[in-house]
Parts: structure tokens; sequence; C-alpha cells
């Protein structure tokens, strides 16, 4: 292969620019050129292309964001725009695509795939929603950010005897809620995948805290499990305390990568180049038990990923 293409698509993740450096100098070491498709799928689609050399790469990796843009094309979703995305590879000559994101971008590489255009779909996402994947590019980042936070609520919770409910990001998935909760040791963790009842795990829990001497609480609730602000007036209007709502929303999906996704998402990068390199196509690249594989797109789209219970039950079974 000579040259390849790679795009970022879906919602941005810390870690993102650690790939497509890893993209640029894996294929610079074996001779192949790098286009960079900017703004996700869309950039196939209008010809938004911009050529990516060893030095344009230099430094991305500590950044946040993509510097490739990214946007959720609704074009894609049509056979028109699907037709004109392969005809610009096909024009550009571009051998192999590796596409950064969510379910979502798998399915335009999915398709791309079958109108002969070799793709090769990287996990990246804060979600970590996956199936395939025990890691999403952006995770580690996601969370630690989402603590920093809580951690300074805390501060100010404490002081006001108050309970603080914080809604955290994770679209239909409750991964980065849970990791979230555990790490900053929360009360009570609310998500999409667990059942729970609201009166023992939540209210009973704090009423035995207060008279533990417990002053103040943190409640996560992760955004797909319900509304946070009904979970807090309910909270409010059982026990009484002092609470506030804060959802922390996008400021969970910027700031500087951590190691762990800078160094995941040099993994990755270099194993995708190396795939299409291989002569796979239809592919994406998956950590598992620790090893960096590939497999079938198909596979993946319908692979799923439960919470991981050991977790779930250390965070909610401990003494309040
Ligand atoms: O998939 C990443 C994510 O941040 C989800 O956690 C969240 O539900 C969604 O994207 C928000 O999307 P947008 O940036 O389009 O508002």
């Amino acid at each position: 292969i000579r040259r390849i293409g790679v795009l970022t698509s879906g919602g941005d993740a810390p870690g993102m620019n650690a790939v497509i450096r890893a993209v640029v100098r894996t294929a610079a070491a074996h001779g192949i050129s790098v286009l960079g498709i900017r703004r996700g799928y869309s950039g196939l689609i209008n010809g938004d292309i911009i050529e990516l050399a060893a030095r344009s790469v230099d430094g991305i990796s500590r950044k946040g964001g993509t510097m490739l843009y990214t946007a959720r094309c609704k074009e894609m979703l049509t056979e028109e725009g699907l037709q004109k995305a392969a005809d610009t590879c096909k024009y550009l000559g571009i051998d192999g695509l590796i596409c950064v994101g969510g379910d979502g971008t798998f399915r335009g590489a999915l398709a791309l795939s079958r109108l002969g255009v070799p793709c090769i779909g990287i996990p990246g996402t804060i979600d970590n929603d996956i199936g395939c994947s025990e890691y999403t590019i952006g995770f580690d980042t996601a969370c630690n950010t989402a603590l920093d936070c809580i951690d300074k609520l805390r501060d100010t919770m404490q002081s006001h005897e108050r309970c603080s409910v914080v809604e955290v990001m994770g679209r239909h998935a409750g991964h980065l809620a849970l990791n979230v909760g555990c790490a900053c040791g929360a009360t009570a963790i609310l998500l999409p995948e667990r059942e729970i009842d609201f009166e023992t795990d939540v209210i009973e829990k704090m009423r035995m805290g207060r008279i533990k001497g417990r002053n103040h609480h943190i409640i996560i609730v992760a955004e797909g499990y319900g509304s946070a602000q009904v979970v807090a007036d309910r909270i409010h209007d059982a026990t009484g305390i002092d609470t506030r709502l804060t959802i922390l929303g996008h400021i969970q999906r910027g700031g500087s990568p951590t190691s762990q996704d800078r160094v995941m998402g040099t993994r990755m990068g270099y194993a995708a180049v190396i795939a299409l390199e291989e002569g796979k196509s239809k592919r994406v690249v998956a950590l598992r038990s620790g090893s960096v594989i590939d497999i079938d797109i198909e596979e993946a789209l319908s692979q799923t990923k439960d919470l991981n219970q050991c977790l779930f039950e250390a965070q909610t079974t401990v003494a309040i």
C-alpha cells in the first residue's frame, strides 16, 4: 500500500491525537503517505482533506480533542453519501482508511469496506462502551477529569454539610459513572445497567451515614440512568438534606490525555497501520487481556459489554 487516510468521528476523546500521530509516524517509517480526513466522514464526502507528514504531528499527543476535527455525519447513512465517500477514496488513491470513534464510526467503516475501501476501526470514546475491546481511548482521561471535579465538589459539600448529585456522561452505558463513583468513594452510584431499590440503596444509606457521623454525600448518576434532577429532588424530599445538582457535561471530554490514553492511542494507531499493511480490511483493533488484537467489524458490532461486576460489588457492598 502507498497511501492511507485517517479520520476521527463521533464524539471526540482525549488520546485521538496520539492515534493520529502514531498512524502518521508508523506509516512514514513504512514509506506510506497519510491523508488526514477532516470532520469525520463528512470530510470524505466533501473533500475536506489535508496531507499529514511526520512533522505535522509534532507535539500533538499531549493535546486534548482531535486535530482533524470530528463530526457525526448523517449523510453517511444514505447510499449517495456513502458512494461519494468511497469515490473520494478511489479518486485520491487511498489504499486503506483508519477510522477512530465508536459504534457509529465502525458502521461507516463497515459500509465503506463493503464498497471496496479497506477500513480498520479504532475504539475512541470516553464511554468505554465498545463490546469487543476492554478499553476505549479517552476513558482514563475522562475518569480523571471527572474525579478532579468531584474532589473539588466534595470540599464545598463537606463545608456546607450538603449532598452533591453529580451527573456523569456515558450515553447509555455506566462504565464511566461506575469507575468515577468508585474512585471518589460515592455514597451511591445510579447506573442504567443495574436496578436499585432507591429507598434502601440511596435514602437508607444516607440516613445511616448521618447516624454514623457522615456530614455530606456524593451521589453519582450516569446520564443513561434518568433525570439527575429527579434524583436530587427525591433525596432532598426524603432526607431534608440540602442537595445540589452538578452536570459535569462536556468538560469530561476535554483536557490533556493521561499517559494511558497516549500509550493506548500509540499502540492502537500502530496496530491499525500494520493491519492495513498486512492486507487486512473490515477489522477493528481491540484490547483483549492486555494485548492489542484485531477482529472483524461485524463481529465487533454484535458484541456488548457488561459492567465490571467485581467493581460494582466492591463499590456497592462497602459500609457507609
Ligand atoms: O459518546 C461520547 C459522549 O460524550 C456521550 O457520553 C454523550 O452522551 C454524548 O457523547 C454527547 O454528545 P454530544 O457531544 O453530541 O452532545
